[in-house]
């Protein structure tokens, strides 16, 4: 059993999630700032309406700065199921988590739980794969950041959910990467509901990440079937739309 599954992004009005290929919105740009005009805190809304115990990012959004070269601490890959769950960090009352999906173990992950005090209780988390270096894994656990290693050369995304739920006792992720992270999620049949906060720019542009960047339909495969759950104007011309997976 997994956790129910939303994904929600702030998307231009042409389901662009960010200006052109390569802009990283955490490194800041004034275009988008400007777009979001006054949707402060993206997270927000999420947050108030589906309480998750997790917040999924991809690492696309947090490849800059990339860590040092690791290299292999002990001979092979880890083994499936090493995972790091300290007890001290896992069974904080309330605990929450921020997680990030990095199957190769290349995200230099700074931080464990957010300074803000509005986010007190949120840890960081990392789900990722056989191909970590071990090095890396190591560097995790000298910061005190949990991980998971479940799949090969990528996470297993569906069973590193089923995880969370059975490990972490996790009932709601709210799936805030990019749309590699939401492509992949859909193509896997792992997405209950799809929230989308629609900015009233129009970005364009061949390659621009996008809602659900994943691979495009075989003959065989048949677009996925939503419901829609709700639609509200938000302020200056945002539209927010919720649609649950039929
Ligand atoms: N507007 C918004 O709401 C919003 C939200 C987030 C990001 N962004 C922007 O979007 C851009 C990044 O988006 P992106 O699409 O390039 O990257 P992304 O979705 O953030 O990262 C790709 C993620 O998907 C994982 N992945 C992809 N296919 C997979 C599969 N088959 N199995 C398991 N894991 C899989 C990757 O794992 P591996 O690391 O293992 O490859 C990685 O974690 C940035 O510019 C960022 O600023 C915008």
């Amino acid at each position: 059993m997994r956790p129910r599954v939303i994904i929600h992004n702030v998307a231009s009005m042409d389901g662009r999630l960010t200006l052109a290929p390569g802009v990283d919105l955490m490194a800041g740009d004034e275009r988008w700032a400007a777009m979001m005009g006054d949707l402060a805190d993206p997270y927000a809304w999420a947050r108030a309406t589906h309480d998750p115990q997790v917040f999924l990012e991809g690492s696309g959004s947090l490849l800059n700065p990339v860590g040092a070269p690791l290299h292999d601490a002990e001979p092979g890959p880890p083994a499936e199921g090493t995972h790091f769950l300290p007890a001290d960090v896992v069974s904080a009352p309330g605990r929450h988590w921020f997680a990030l999906v990095d199957g190769a173990g290349r995200v230099d992950l700074q931080f464990t739980e957010w300074p803000d005090p509005a986010w007190a209780g949120w840890h960081s988390l990392v789900l990722t794969s056989r191909a970590a270096p071990t090095a890396h894994l190591a560097r995790l656990r000298d910061r005190g950041i949990p991980y998971l290693v479940v799949g090969e050369t990528r996470v297993a995304l569906g069973r590193a959910l089923e995880l969370l739920r059975e490990r972490l006792g996790v009932e709601t992720v709210v799936s805030t990467g990019g749309g590699r992270l939401g492509g992949a999620l859909l193509r896997q049949h792992l997405v209950d509901e799809i929230d989308v906060e629609l900015l009233p720019w129009a970005v364009g542009g061949r390659g621009t990440p996008m809602l659900f960047d994943a691979a495009p339909l075989t003959p065989e495969e048949w677009p996925t079937r939503l419901e829609l759950l709700g639609c509200e104007t938000a302020g200056e011309g945002r539209v927010r739309l919720r649609y649950r997976v039929a």
